[in-house]
């Protein structure tokens, strides 16, 4: 799919000149004659290398047609990688076959995000479909010494990991056979897995994970993943994803538009499965417990109820205010769990939590909420390197009165207003004082506007986590 050459062997159904605008150089591979037939093309057509302009140009050398293409990525100084990662989608997303990639300009021969942007064009979901997608290859020119990409396609290959978990419907996808899955992955990438099934989860008082799966035939599992490849007292990083295989909304049932989309509600589920495939593959050394919450929101005469108190894990009794509030009531028992069970240092959380967040920011950017500056940097920093853009919200205290009960200790929901912040203060309550950092990207997990990310599921989050934890 993506690899370096060194030399220049085979034939392509095109090369691929990368160039900065006013910066076009042809190689000198070419013939003087054709060397001069493109001069004059760039002429003729004013070619300078524009952000997203490109020349194509077909001759005979030797005995070979040759098509080449040059592709423009505006000024060498307003260039970033985001450039880079917009011009290469859309540009090879039109193209078909093996593809020669080159440049003279460093920055754009820059292997890791051309990796990440191949991985993306070439992703389809067709497991369901006759006609499988035609997979571009991708070769980028490298003069010199050798590199290793290994790290490169090993995260994009993570990605779609969790691309295919979350575009899988939820006739295939349930709390059993995710469960199952991310067995096969710990084997194969080398995690340890534990999965705890409904008695072991009644047993351990996580009462708000089974009144959310309560209604659905197939009930909750608590899928424990443990890579501990880190010195003994080092930190333990817990990361937690919310694994709604699907959510009706429950008694508080979703108008049809809204339901459509939500086998996509374990989105932070398959980031951090994806993530712990990378980590593992990479041999990171650190320790990182993986906690994945995993039920289906459904509707029978079990089903949980708006009014009904519940005491959860950590010992406090929760008012149900609205059974689509669910994804939250999840996450607070497995952050117990990894707080008291598996003594995590500190939590990350990601899920598709609240339609407010998208309200807030769209499906560009996700919210990212924490109680500890230095770990939001350190997220930031991380999804900056992949591209993946974060915003921080607010967690002031006075939020938290919207989840004051009359008749429980707290109620789950806080009304619309700031309907993502009063998700994430509920939240916080559990993480016991820990560091701990929320993702919501509801918007950004699936059908998301970023322009170098095919529509269906995104993956977001994989690689961010991948790189945060292993940057520290
Ligand atoms: N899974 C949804 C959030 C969601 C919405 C994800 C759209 C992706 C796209 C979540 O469980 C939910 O239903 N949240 C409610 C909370 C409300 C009832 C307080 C919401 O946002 O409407
Ligand atoms: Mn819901
Ligand atoms: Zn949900």
């Amino acid at each position: 799919m993506f690899k370096i050459v060194n030399k220049l062997e085979k034939s392509y159904d095109l090369n691929v000149a990368l160039v900065f605008d006013g910066g076009v150089e042809i190689c000198d591979h070419i013939s003087a004659g054709n060397r001069d037939l493109i001069k004059k093309l760039i002429d003729k057509k004013e070619f300078s290398g524009k952000k997203g302009e490109s020349l194509r140009v077909d001759f005979i050398e030797g005995e070979h047609l040759v098509s080449m293409a040059f592709v423009g990525m505006g000024k060498e100084k307003e260039f970033t990688n985001d450039i880079y990662r917009e011009v290469m989608f859309e540009f090879l997303s039109k193209e078909k076959g093996t593809i020669l990639i080159s440049s003279d300009k460093g920055a754009l021969s820059n292997f890791e995000v051309l990796g990440e942007i191949v991985y993306n064009v070439n992703y389809s979901f067709d497991t369901f479909k006759e006609k499988k997608a035609d997979k571009l290859e991708v070769e980028l020119f490298l003069a010199g010494h050798e590199r290793d990409i290994t790290e490169t396609i090993v995260l994009s290959e993570a990605t779609d990991i969790a691309r295919d978990l979350v575009d899988l419907p939820a006739n295939v996808i349930n709390p059993v056979t995710l469960a199952q899955k991310v067995v096969d992955l710990g084997a194969e990438y080398g995690f340890e897995v534990e999965i705890l099934d409904e008695n072991d989860i009644e047993r351990l008082d996580m009462n708000l994970l089974l009144a959310v799966g309560r209604a659905s035939i197939t009930k909750p599992r608590l899928i424990v993943m443990r890579y501990l490849n880190g010195k003994d007292n080092d930190e333990k990083i817990g990361l937690i994803g919310k694994g709604l295989t699907y959510d009706t909304g429950g008694l508080c049932i979703k108008p049809a538009d809204s339901m459509f989309e939500m086998k996509s509600d374990m989105a932070g589920a398959a980031s951090v499965i994806g993530a712990m495939c990378a980590i593992a593959a990479e041999k990171v050394e650190r320790n990182v417990i993986a906690i994945v919450p995993a039920c289906e929101n459904a509707i029978n005469e079990n089903a949980y109820r708006p009014g009904d108190i519940i005491k959860s894990m950590n010992g406090k009794t929760v008012e149900i205010i609205n059974t689509d509030a669910e994804g939250r009531l999840a996450l607070a028992d497995a952050i117990t769990y990894a707080v008291r069970n598996e003594k995590v240092t500190e939590i990350v959380d990601i899920a598709t939590l609240t339609g407010a967040v998208m309200v807030a920011l769209g499906s560009l950017t996700t919210g990212v909420f924490s109680n500890c500056d230095e770990k939001y940097s350190m997220i930031e920093k991380a999804s900056r390197l992949h591209g993946e853009k974060v915003w921080r919200m607010p967690l002031f205290e006075e939020y938290a009165e919207q989840l004051k009960s009359t008749v429980a200790d707290i109620k789950h929901t806080g009304g619309r207003m700031g309907g993502s912040i009063t998700a994430a203060k509920f939240l916080e309550g559990f993480a016991e004082g820990l560091p701990w950092t929320h993702m919501d990207i509801a918007g950004t997990s699936f059908n998301s506007s970023v322009k170098w990310v095919k529509k269906g599921a995104t993956g977001v989050g994989v690689k961010s986590l991948y790189s945060y934890v292993k940057n520290r």
